[in-house]
């Protein structure tokens, strides 16, 4: 009783305190069927449920588990997916009849493939569905035909094609966690498939070995001779709350023949512990959904395996976020060696072991031990201990995004050090890359695999070709890893951060690091681009001299003809989803009584005299500045009154007003306290593109500035809808601010004060923001960089700050900008 109240305490302290979860935007989004990213599709009309994924060892076939079908695709040309072989191997009509006899739908009832391993050489071993009636079978893995008939699947494979399983082939067994019935209530983890004196395994009928598990994965660590597996289930010791959920890892070592009286064709070394996926004092992530090992580097022990896994929470305050954690092998190994809690029959209480040891639990080669010691394996199972994340903190963790699949890699950046690079797949159909810096994580981009929600998925990466493959109920999707001459800038290049790109010099482009010989310039951890592409691009400055572009050749920038009193927007596109706008004049402050700075990072003003001239739209990121836009705003030399008005640029030009206005929508930094436009993710994945698949209709979504007359006779409500209003309605909107900002601050200050208190003094120690580098230096730099700006007018400063956009046809001034192509800088396409 009293358990119940502080737990409930806690929950809902943790509950409030969570919403400090650091936000982590992927710094680039290329949307479904953007070229910057190409995607290869398998896919046919006859093939769906494509979501067992087996790659063999060259890389160049994936075996593929589909409905009522075994597929080979060739994958090893570079622009296709071909389809090599395929077996049908579908229920007959009768056993179909009988399976919905049994109640079931049709639509559940084909033989959905859920066990896809290699069993040696020339063959592999493949289990279904079946019609609610399981089956096992030997394929060869050349010509895709059944070699036998089939074997009864039970344990091997679920009834249920909606349950989750996990199967994995060591030196021809076959080692499963699944339900083991029709009616999905009797969880097993077994051995088949033994041979000679070794004998087929699985779990003894004792009480609580496991408690209604979703199995998730397993992997065999050969150095132990162990498998482990990873499931969720019910935590029985934690009897005070209903039905809370744990994660586990259990393991079970190869050796095991169990035993000769007690536990007779029964695991003698099955343990399982606890997965905890928790900051400290903080709600757990408690409900695993994906893991995925990496070995270790080369050369470490084998103790330094980690397990990456993806954890969301049951309960509803964490709803739609999900949490990764890692978990090191000598970590697992020494819970496991600890001590185990022991249940008590009468009370089915969990508690501490307090009797003496008789034999220690998890051990391998037990098999042959005493009937007593037996006896004691057999009913201390569960570690005493939980295993703890490494560095007893998230790993990464996400408010706006549920993962459900993820794969690991590791990646030798270009000064040798190795980065862990997470590939994550969200609920919503885009697939994460995500590095791990001293800072935390960083995502270095999103891409858009499928449209819709897909129900089944599955992911495989395959490290030699670079490429990741990810199966979903319509087809087979391929992409490759890294795409690095997307990145056309130094500075774009670097402040990717990513691992597989570094920029070379003498090809002057982005290129893969592990492709080339010569040392690329690449900050992973940092992302500084001065520091970067300076020390390369010296000899650039020296060959074409930093005063080539002058100031007095720069042209005046896009021409904005005004009549005085029309209200002037102008557009700013963000350079990445990580960069921050930000408006200038040469020779003059922007004061916010006349100036607001939208949402979308554009600008809106009254034309008057004084407001007339350049402007000048910068974009910040990581402290590196670049010029998106100017503008010359002029009054026209006769004064039309104009009702909202839109100016829309003619298309014959996609020069630099083309791409200043196509990010709109992108910009996530508030300057003022306008209210923020509604932002949707359609758009902010959806912009830009368009300037850059030039070959295509552009289409027209190029210059918006809009216009508006606050003519005597003009009426506010002509806006247009959904566009902020403009400032004539300004100081109204200020002054009511300000009266409730004060009211609400006295009333809540106090409470607020405390709780900020202790949510920062957390959020501090979590996972550390990645975000906040970026504005911290550029708020070291900005001042700097704007008294260069003004002293310099015309910006020409970029030529030193980015001289490889220098490369741009025509003006130094919106070299940056434009780039050889025309293109914006990193914008995905
Ligand atoms: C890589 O990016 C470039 C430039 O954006 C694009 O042309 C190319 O198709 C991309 N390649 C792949 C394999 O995605
Ligand atoms: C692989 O296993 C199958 C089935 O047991 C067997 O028929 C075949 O001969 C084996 N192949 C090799 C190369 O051992
Ligand atoms: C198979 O795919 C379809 C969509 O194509 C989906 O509705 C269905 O749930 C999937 N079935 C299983 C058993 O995953
Ligand atoms: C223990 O088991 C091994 C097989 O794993 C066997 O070779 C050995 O003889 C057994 N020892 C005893 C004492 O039975
Ligand atoms: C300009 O903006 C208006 C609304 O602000 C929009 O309806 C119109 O489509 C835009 N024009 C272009 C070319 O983007
Ligand atoms: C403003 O325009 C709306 C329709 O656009 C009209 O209904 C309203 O009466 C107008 N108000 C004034 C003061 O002109």
């Amino acid at each position: 009783m009293e358990t119940h109240s502080v737990l409930s305490f806690t929950v809902a302290l943790l509950g409030f305190l969570s919403p400090c979860l650091t936000r982590l935007t992927p710094r680039v989004s290329f949307p479904f069927g953007s070229p910057g990213r190409h995607l290869t599709r398998f896919s046919s009309y006859d093939v769906s449920n494509t979501t067992t994924l087996l790659l063999s060892e060259d890389g160049d076939v994936l075996y593929v588990g589909a409905r009522d079908a075994v597929l080979a695709l060739d994958v090893g040309h570079k622009d296709v997916i071909t389809l090599r072989n395929k077996l049908d191997w579908r229920p007959s009509d009768k056993d179909l009849e009988q399976c919905s006899m049994k109640g079931k739908e049709m639509a559940d009832c084909p033989n959905f493939i859920r066990v896809l391993q290699f069993l040696n050489a020339s063959h592999i071993y493949a289990c279904g569905t079946f019609a609610f009636s399981p089956r096992c079978t030997y394929v060869n893995s050349e010509t895709l035909t059944m070699s036998i008939r089939p074997d009864e699947g039970r344990g091997r494979c679920p009834y249920d094609p909606y349950q989750r399983n996990t199967a994995i082939i060591v030196d021809g067994e076959l080692y499963t966690g699944t339900v083991a019935d029709y009616r999905g209530n009797r969880p097993v983890i077994s051995r088949h498939l033994s041979e000679g004196r070794r004998v087929d395994l699985k779990l003894d009928d004792t009480l609580g070995w496991l408690e209604d598990p979703t199995f998730i994965s397993s992997s065999f660590i050969p150095d132990e001779e162990k498998v482990y597996f990873f499931f969720s289930e019910v935590g029985r010791e934690y009897d005070f709350i209903d039905k809370f959920i744990v994660s586990r890892v259990s393991q079970i070592c190869m050796s095991d023949v169990g035993g000769q009286r007690t536990l007779q064709r029964r695991w003698t070394t099955f343990a399982k512990a606890q997965l905890l996926c928790q900051a400290d004092n903080e709600l757990p992530y408690n409900v695993i959904q994906d893991i995925d090992t990496l070995p270790p580097a080369e050369g470490a022990s084998t103790d330094e395996t980690l397990f990456y896994g993806i954890f969301t929470s049951q309960w509803s305050v964490n709803s739609g976020r999900s949490a990764v954690c890692s978990f090191r092998l000598s970590d697992i190994k020494s819970v496991f060696s600890g001590n185990y809690k022991v249940l008590n029959r009468d009370t089915l209480q969990w508690s501490t072991r307090v009797q003496e040891k008789v034999a220690n639990p998890g051990e391998c080669g037990l098999h042959n031990a005493s009937d007593n010691a037996l006896r004691f394996v057999k009913e201390n199972f569960l570690a005493d201990d939980s295993v703890r994340p490494v560095g007893r903190s998230l790993t990464m963790a996400s408010a706006e995004h549920k993962y459900s699949h993820l794969t690991v890699q590791r990646v030798q950046a270009a000064n040798n050090r190795e980065y862990t690079v997470l590939f994550l797949l969200t609920e919503t159909g885009y697939l994460h890359k995500s590095v791990l810096l001293q800072s935390g994580a960083h995502i270095i981009e999103e891409v858009q695999v499928f449209e819709r929600p897909q129900p089944v998925k599955s992911l495989k990466l395959s490290v030699p070709k670079g490429v990741i493959y990810v199966g979903t109920s319509e087809g087979v999707v391929r992409l490759p890893t890294a795409n690095c001459s997307f990145y056309w800038t130094c500075a774009q290049c670097v402040l990717a951060r990513d691992p597989f790109c570094g920029w070379d010099t003498a090809s002057r482009a982005c290129v893969e690091a592990s492709n080339t010989q010569t040392s690329v310039a690449q900050d992973i951890e940092r992302g500084n681009v001065e520091e970067t592409c300076n020390t390369v691009t010296l000899t650039h400055i020296a060959r074409f001299g930093p005063n080539k572009m002058s100031a007095a050749s720069c042209p005046t920038g896009e021409l904005v003809p005004v009549a005085l009193n029309e209200v002037v927007r102008l557009q700013c596109p963000a350079a990445s989803k990580l960069s921050r706008q930000l408006w200038e004049r040469p020779n003059s402050r922007l004061s916010s009584d006349l100036y607001l700075h939208l949402g979308d990072g554009s600008l809106s003003f009254v034309a008057t005299p004084a407001t007339l001239g350049h402007y000048l739209c910068l974009s910040t990121e990581n402290g590196y500045q670049q010029t998106m836009a100017i503008y010359h705003v002029r009054q026209k030399s006769s004064p039309v009154v104009q009702t909202t008005s839109s100016y829309t640029r003619p298309r014959t030009r996609p020069t630099l007003a083309t791409q200043a206005v196509s990010r709109s929508g992108s910009g996530q930094h508030t300057t003022g306290f306008w209210p923020e436009p509604k932002e949707t993710r359609r758009q902010d994945t959806e912009p830009t593109q368009s300037t850059r698949d030039t070959q295509g209709v552009p289409r027209q979504r190029g210059k918006n500035v809009t216009l508006w007359t606050l003519g005597s006779g003009q009426n506010e409500s002509g806006f247009v809808e959904g566009e902020p209003l403009p400032s004539a309605r300004y100081p109204c909107y200020l002054k009511e601010l300000v009266v409730v900002s004060v009211l609400l601050v006295l009333c809540l200050s106090l409470l607020i004060t405390v709780l900020m208190y202790v949510i920062r003094q957390r959020c501090r120690r979590r996972t550390a923001p990645h975000a906040v580098t970026p504005s911290r230096e550029s708020d070291r730099r900005t001042p700097l960089e704007q008294e260069a700006l003004r002293r310099n007018q015309c910006l020409n400063k970029r030529t030193g700050l980015s001289p490889h956009s220098g490369q741009a046809g025509g003006s130094g001034c919106n070299g940056a900008l434009t780039g050889s192509n025309g293109h914006l800088p990193n914008t995905p396409i």
